[in-house]
């Protein structure tokens, strides 16, 4: 037999136990229930997709597909890989659907674990969860705003501080010609910048931007700007999106370095970020790509969303006040038992109820109740039998009484 400890999660992937799995089901749905109010219906797609998928649509120059997929051949000599992210298939089902014929506008939602062989660190895990929105049909502006503030509104709830950083990546007609801009500025001292960067000149430039040395960020100081090279119809828009955050006293900052580590991205791009979470700053990131639909065979279509990364802020989610009753029950004698089976039952068709298996004293049942965060304890006895009643006391307020069990 082989020696190998087998108790061990993969590294980087961790079981979502005790009060993080209190936390991260109080996250997704109370956020599920925010972006419902805007619209939102919830989707749930496979985990494992085409490679290929990921390869056109975050794109092959991208981290994420060229050194971080789980990717592998499976037994029908497919090429397969674990979702790195949520959009290319929400987007795939979308055409494949064929929604993208029928015109007119969705809005969905989805939560669900993403994997990336990513190095582990604090806030950065080899499976880790996504809660995303994606919109399809709707180029105004507007929606970008919408979404923006929608996001804020799920931190805000959370109590999450957050900054907004904001950019636009522009279009087909002014990224081009503002990419070869930047190709002859990086390569006027190409050798003094790192490995990574010289690589990303020729495969992806504008990811040269967000390097993290800091010996390349003091080069691309003067760096010619993609807000000052946007065409006149993505310039407008990016100006009426700042316009409408102004009035709706939306605080944020231009980061014109912000690219993205996807390729999909037009127009609008974002990222929240926490100084209150370490190294991995960003909580959630997102942005249009108007041009994927239509990249993937799809008729095109606009689309937007973005992806909040819920461990990062699972140690900042502040729980409100459990504010529902949370019932016990227990029996004071044998007899009682199914007296009590059938009183819990009762009881959880309106709160949270536990129920001990074993008759015991007046003593042990107020300790378990405590032990299980009930506040309202039921019991059973001989007396209460008799009489088809229970003894109910309220642990906070200390108030008992004898209650009839038909008024439950
Ligand atoms: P992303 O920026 O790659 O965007 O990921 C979104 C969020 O997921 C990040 O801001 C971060 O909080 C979290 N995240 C990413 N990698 C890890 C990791 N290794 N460990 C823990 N958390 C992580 C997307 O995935 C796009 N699909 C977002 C989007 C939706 N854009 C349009 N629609």
């Amino acid at each position: 037999m082989s020696k190998e400890n087998v108790i061990q999660s993969l590294r980087g992937m961790n079981d979502l136990t005790n009060e993080q799995s209190k936390l991260f089901t109080y996250f997704c749905e109370n956020a599920a229930k925010i972006v419902k109010n805007y619209g939102f219906e919830y989707i749930e797609t496979p985990i494992l997709e085409k490679t290929s998928l990921f390869k056109r649509s975050v794109g092959e120059s991208s981290d994420i597909v060229n050194k971080e997929m789980y990717q592998f051949i499976d037994k029908g000599e497919n090429d397969v890989c674990l979702r790195p992210e949520g959009t290319a298939g929400v987007v795939r089902s979308f055409i494949q659907n064929k929604l993208d014929r029928a015109g007119g506008v969705k809005k969905w939602f989805y939560y669900g674990p993403m994997f990336r062989y990513e190095k582990p660190q604090k806030g950065r895990l080899r499976e880790f969860h996504q809660f995303g929105v994606e919109v399809f049909g709707i180029s105004s502006v507007y929606e970008d705003a919408n979404i923006i503030m929608m996001l804020k509104e799920i931190l805000d709830f959370f109590k999450i501080g957050h900054k907004i950083q904001l950019n636009s990546l522009g279009c087909k007609e002014c990224m081009p010609p503002y990419k070869e801009k930047l190709i002859k500025h990086l390569n006027s001292f190409k050798d003094e910048l790192c490995e990574d960067c010289n690589k990303r000149i020729e495969t992806n430039p504008i990811r040269v931007l967000d390097c993290k040395v800091e010996k390349c960020q003091n080069l691309l100081k003067d760096a010619p700007k993609i807000t000052d090279n946007l065409c006149s119809s993505c310039n407008t828009d990016f100006e009426k999106l700042k316009e409408i955050l102004d009035f709706n006293e939306i605080e944020y900052e231009i980061n014109t370095n912000l690219v993205r580590g996807l390729d999909y991205y037009s127009k609008t791009a974002f990222e929240f970020v926490s100084d209150e979470i370490g190294a991995q700053s960003a909580i959630a990131g997102g942005g249009r790509y108007d041009r994927l639909i239509e990249f993937l065979g799809g008729r095109e279509t606009p689309g937007i969303g973005f992806a909040i990364g819920i461990e990062r802020l699972l140690e900042l989610v502040k729980m409100k006040e459990e504010q529902e009753d949370i019932y016990y029950v227990g029996a004071l004698n044998e007899q009682a038992l199914n007296q009590v089976v059938k009183v819990a039952n009762l009881k959880r068709k309106t709160n949270k109820t536990f129920v001990e298996y074993s008759s015991r004293g007046f003593g042990k049942h107020f300790t378990l109740a405590e032990k299980n965060n009930a506040n309202i304890v039921i019991l059973i006895g001989e007396d209460e039998l008799k009489t088809n009643t229970v003894y109910m006391k309220n642990i906070k307020t200390k108030e008992e009484k004898k209650v009839k069990v038909e008024e439950l």
